[in-house]
């Protein structure tokens, strides 16, 4: 169904229509990846959280505003208190059909016990996070983490009728040889899988380019394994994806490194806390939480979305180099969301 848009629809300034909206609820995770967290992280205190209500009125001013796609993260979001009940209230605008998905991205920890009301709460696609389906090889990437949980978890989404995508980080010389095995697993079971590089955010314990693991060389190289065909397959995101003859399955690429996507860019990204993020690789920030809390009424709110809007900027210029030693970014993953 393809509802009207809102008269104006929310431009930038290089002419890009934003239709999507990530939220982080939470900066928190159960896991602690090692090239998305250090192992002493210091969170947000849950006083400065917003809290469930006033999330929801926030993406419901963006819904107004134009926005069709709305994705949760972290964090982990499933972590967050009470989350049901944001994913409830926020399912009124698929029933209208003013929104036209509500999705999730999730490490998948907490899948088993979250998955049929999810489903029930018009969730159709999730994307769990897996970069490995070796045990030991999980652990040591989660430091947290157990692989039979998350397993677990995405066998209750599948049962509960959700489809699956893996999203896995490529990370050199620890699932760079298992990338081969991991599509045929995903595509086995029904699931596409989507490769990402890994970006330049926040401090951490590891150098990135001891991480970074050029997608370009991983296409090349799952390109002697499997006869890659171009698709035109598009979620809304990111990834560029191919099929994989052999399995008929999709593979996704997501290059922020070696093929910048930002002309196509359609995403904001709203923290725990309020503050909107108009592009996860620049500093520049909008301060929501002010304007909301300032008036019942939402005209201040959308006021200060549509300033926002405006000063997006054209987009990243991460680098991983040996030369380069600081983050691009202060502000870890976990903060904007993936
Ligand atoms: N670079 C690339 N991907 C990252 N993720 C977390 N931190 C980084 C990073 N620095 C990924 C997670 C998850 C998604 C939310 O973001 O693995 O797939
Ligand atoms: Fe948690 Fe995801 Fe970061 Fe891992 S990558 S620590 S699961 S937020």
């Amino acid at each position: 169904m393809i509802m009207a848009l809102p008269a104006d629809p929310m431009i930038d300034p290089f002419g890009r229509a934003i239709s999507y909206l990530r939220v982080s609820v939470t900066d928190r995770c159960d896991f602690r990846c090692v090239y998305c967290m250090s192992e002493n992280m210091s969170f947000l205190p849950k006083a400065d959280l917003l809290t469930l209500e006033e999330l929801d009125r926030l993406c419901s001013a963006f819904i107004r505003r134009g926005v069709r796609k709305l994705r949760i993260t972290g964090g982990e979001p499933l972590v967050r208190r009470d989350i049901l009940t944001l994913f409830r209230g926020l399912s009124r605008h698929l029933e209208t059909g003013a929104l036209e998905e509500l999705t999730l991205t999730t490490n998948g920890s907490q899948l088993s016990r979250f998955a049929a009301d999810l489903a029930s709460c018009g969730v159709r696609r999730i994307n769990v996070s897996l970069d490995t389906l070796d045990a030991g090889k999980f652990r040591a990437i989660t430091r947290w983490g157990a692989l039979d949980k998350v397993l677990a978890g995405i066998d209750a989404a599948q049962a509960a009728g959700i489809a699956v995508k893996i999203n896995a980080v490529a990370l050199k010389g620890v699932n760079e040889d298992e990338l081969v095995p991991m599509i045929r697993w995903a595509h086995g079971r029904g699931m596409d899988i989507t490769f990402i590089e890994v970006m330049p955010l926040g401090e951490i314990e590891q150098a990135r380019i001891d991480q970074y693991l050029p997608l370009s060389l991983v296409r090349a190289r799952l390109a002697e394994t499997f006869t890659l065909e171009a698709s035109e397959h598009r979620t809304g995101g990111p990834a560029r994806y191919v099929t994989a003859r052999e399995t008929g399955g999709r593979i996704g690429f997501i290059t922020p490194l070696t093929h910048n996507f930002c002309e196509s860019c359609n995403r904001v990204r709203l923290t725990c806390t309020g503050t909107l993020f108009m592009c996860l690789g620049q500093e520049d920030a909008a301060d929501l939480r002010r304007p909301l809390r300032a008036s019942e009424s939402d005209g201040p709110l959308i006021a200060a979305i549509d300033r926002a809007i405006a000063r997006k900027p054209r987009g990243h210029d991460f680098v991983i180099d040996r030369a380069t030693r600081a983050p691009a970014l202060g502000r870890h993953m976990s903060v904007t969301g993936g």
